[in-house]
């Protein structure tokens, strides 16, 4: 019998949850084999998999989210399966086609619908698609062998508060070299910055925020998210760098800036010794969404943007736009949402 989902999902956060099935894809002998759901979320590798002693692995972010008529839908997954293409070739890895990426992310949404959140709870169900070399292998080259694998969470905000400003500090530490692997997601870049999230939260903030590895004057990053601010000319600017994860929710507010908003979007460098140019700044990803930035301190300096405790107009415009168009409640462009159910 079917067992029943009880959860509270409007005090869920960003944790594991065990659901019931994953999607797993093996490849071998130059090709992926059919795929298949299992109930089990361990995996069995080698000792001398590639993805333990050299990081070569990737992974991917994305939601599906309850419509108010009881749907299921996904938010651009074509993006989050080229991203996830692109994360694969920099490190040499096999690529998953975006096809069947697509198609696993459906099959894991309905084989755990019972875990998809209810519309109007602010909770979505998060899955986590990774691809990883295994197999035998003792010097540093490419895996024999990859697992392609997605699971599913339900989660709440990945920041406490959800949309609510919280306060973050540049680091010292970089997450990516100039010409190193910033703009893949995989995991050496995450091992990277857990010691810079650590110390910014030891000292009372959110998370970090990175500047540029090759100069440190330019803002890159906001953690795990992309960064975005809103000048007083109603223009939404973002940096434009090869070391920053092009973050689908910022292109995605992007083009909602320009398209639903009326402003002008510009990429290009932020410097931290102008950061106070911006009335209202935030950090985007999907698992943050979109988190206001309340201030930022960088050396002995804190500048606040809009307000430490209340959210800017712009940025709660942006938001709910967002928000509206994911959840099914607002028209979306043209291939942005898939059906599940
Ligand atoms: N930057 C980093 C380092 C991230 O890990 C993420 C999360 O995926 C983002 C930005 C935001 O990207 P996206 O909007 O595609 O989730
Ligand atoms: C995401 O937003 O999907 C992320 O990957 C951020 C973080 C949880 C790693």
């Amino acid at each position: 019998m079917k067992k029943k989902v009880d959860l509270d999902w409007g005090s869920l956060g960003f944790s594991y949850i065990k659901t019931d099935y994953r999607y797993i894809s093996r490849f071998k002998d130059g090709k992926w084999d059919d795929g298949q759901l299992v109930e089990d979320n361990n995996l069995v590798i080698s000792e001398a998999s590639t993805a333990l002693h050299y990081g070569q692995q990737c992974f991917e972010g994305l939601k599906a989210y309850r419509t108010k008529d009881g749907d299921i839908q996904l938010f651009r997954p074509d993006q989050n399966a080229k991203r996830m293409i692109d994360s694969c070739n920099r490190i040499m890895m096999p690529e998953f086609p975006v096809e069947r990426f697509i198609d696993a992310c459906i099959q894991v949404v309905k084989a755990n619908e019972d875990y998809v959140p209810p519309y109007g709870t602010g909770a979505t169900l998060y899955l986590r698609p990774f691809l990883i070399g295994v197999g035998d292998n003792l010097g540093v080259r490419p895996a024999p062998e990859f697992i392609f694998s997605i699971f599913a969470v339900p989660v709440g905000p990945y920041f406490k508060g959800g949309m609510a400003p919280v306060n973050f500090m540049i680091s010292d530490f970089d997450r990516a070299a100039p010409y190193g692997t910033g703009a893949a997601k995989v995991g050496g870049n995450y091992a990277a910055s857990l010691l810079a999230h650590e110390k910014a939260v030891e000292s009372g903030y959110a998370d970090c925020i990175y500047l540029d590895p090759a100069t440190h004057t330019n803002v890159e990053e906001v953690g795990a998210a992309n960064f975005f601010g809103i000048t007083k000319n109603n223009e939404f600017v973002t940096p434009k760098s090869p070391s920053i994860l092009p973050s689908i929710t910022k292109y995605s507010l992007m083009h909602i800036a320009e398209n639903y908003l009326d402003m002008s979007v510009v990429e290009r460098d932020c410097p931290i010794n102008n950061i106070g140019e911006f009335i209202e700044a935030g950090a985007c990803g999907t698992a943050a969404v979109i988190t206001p930035i309340g201030g930022i301190k960088y050396k002995e300096d804190f500048t606040v943007f809009h307000s430490e405790t209340e959210v800017g107009p712009v940025t709660k415009k942006l938001y709910d736009t967002l928000c509206g168009i994911q959840v099914g409640d607002i028209n979306a462009p043209e291939g942005w949402i898939v059906k599940v159910k």
